[in-house]
């Protein structure tokens, strides 16, 4: 049997769209070998005979197929397509694109190309070098940098220039995987959160230039409330994320418990002297903490490739740099600004932790960077 593709397109009163959409997507099963395209609408309950457009041309395409999702909101209408298209079609590979003719039905081809080249997504990004929006207005350009400047500063998400792009082609693997935890609402905001999912599961994301087009007719349902669900999004995914530095915190903690443990048994059980039994368990909970993140806080699958013995010498680093932090912050505050010794060490150990944190986040487990192509004729 060949392996399937399923695009999903959500509608909501695109009839005339659609008549001229979808026979250009059905046109490029022509230049995709070893996939068979299907096509599931989503309607959100048009009045402008939309259903009955698509009865029609599924006269003509017999992998059309229709479902009806009445809840408002774009949220909505994806995962309820989602769904559908793993429970009935079971495909390998998913795409999302609206239904207005903005997305070029001719890039699906090359998304599934591209995506044989291990990755889990491909995303038509308007923002990376060669995208173009075509007769954008400069608000709406405006509004969605703007939207994903703070997706990548709260929410967390780096290296990825366009995250509220419709146009996507993801591993369907990847979708099942997908809990939506950080969605809080049912609109727009979907895409984004779906974003945040597919990083947290550790996805292979390309972004490939897209022209983005002018709608063919009608116009956008984007809604001012649509923009106030997406900022307030934001700080759901930027919730989820924050259980990174929670990790981080707790194994840290750990480390305590393995220094004072080891030293104990140290000096106590094998009768160790302590000049020698303080240096052993210091490196002991420094061992141990690289492990605990190496294997938990950082599970290890996104990392940039490095060698074991150059990370645990980068790791070596970082407690060396927090140390240092450490006292410079203590005898700073202590003899610059006479602070008492008891809150001067508290501060230290806090500063010394942020120098620790961030050393690790970006040096000794640096996340893989996207790779962003850029097109041929470049
Ligand atoms: N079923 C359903 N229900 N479909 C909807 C709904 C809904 O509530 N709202 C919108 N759609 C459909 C539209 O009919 C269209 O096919 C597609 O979703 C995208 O909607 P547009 O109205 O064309 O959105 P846009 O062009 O302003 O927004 C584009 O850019 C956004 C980021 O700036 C889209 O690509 C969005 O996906 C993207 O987030
Ligand atoms: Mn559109």
């Amino acid at each position: 049997m060949m392996k399937r593709v399923c695009i999903v397109i959500p509608t909501l009163n695109e009839s005339e769209n659609v008549k001229k959409v979808l026979p250009k997507v059905f046109d490029t099963q022509a230049n995709i070998a070893s996939y068979e395209i299907h096509v599931l609408i989503v309607d959100g309950d048009s009045n402008d005979g939309t259903q009955e457009t698509i009865e029609k041309l599924q006269e003509t395409y017999s992998t059309l197929k229709i479902i009806v999702c009445k809840k408002r909101g774009l949220g909505e209408a994806y995962k309820a397509g989602f769904s559908h298209a793993i429970e009935t079609l079971n495909p390998e590979l998913i795409f999302e694109m609206d239904a207005d003719g903005q997305h070029d039905p001719k890039m699906i081809p090359l998304f599934i190309e591209l995506i044989q080249h291990d990755f889990d997504c491909i995303i038509g990004s308007r923002f990376a070098s060669g995208g173009q929006l075509i007769n954008f207005s400069f608000r709406r350009k405006l509004i969605s940098k703007f939207g994903n400047f703070l997706i990548r500063v709260i929410g967390g998400i780096p290296n990825i220039l366009d995250c509220t792009s419709g146009y996507r082609c993801i591993k369907t693997d990847f979708i099942k995987r997908s809990t939506f935890k950080n969605l809080l609402t049912s609109g727009y905001a979907f895409q984004s959160s779906l974003v945040a999912e597919l990083v947290r599961n550790n996805a292979r994301i390309m972004e490939f230039p897209i022209i983005f087009n002018e709608r063919n007719f009608g116009e956008s349902k984007l809604r001012l409330i649509d923009q106030i669900d997406f900022l307030i999004n934001l700080f759901f995914i930027r919730l989820n994320q924050s259980f990174e530095l929670v990790k981080y915190a707790i194994i840290g903690g750990s480390g305590i418990v393995v220094n004072m443990g080891s030293y104990y048994l140290l000096t106590r059980v094998t009768h160790l002297n302590y000049q020698w039994a303080v240096l052993i368990a210091l490196e002991l909970s420094i061992i141990s903490n690289f492990i605990g993140h190496h294997f938990w806080t950082f599970n290890a699958k996104n990392q940039e490739e490095k060698s074991w013995h150059l990370r645990i010498f980068n790791y070596h680093l970082s407690v060396i740099a927090s140390t240092m932090m450490q006292l410079l912050t203590f005898f700073t505050l202590i003899y610059m600004l006479g602070i008492k010794d008891l809150m001067a060490q508290f501060l230290g150990i806090c500063c010394g932790f942020v120098v620790n944190y961030f050393f690790n986040t970006k040096i000794t487990w640096k996340k893989k960077q996207n790779q962003h192509l850029k097109p041929a004729n470049e």
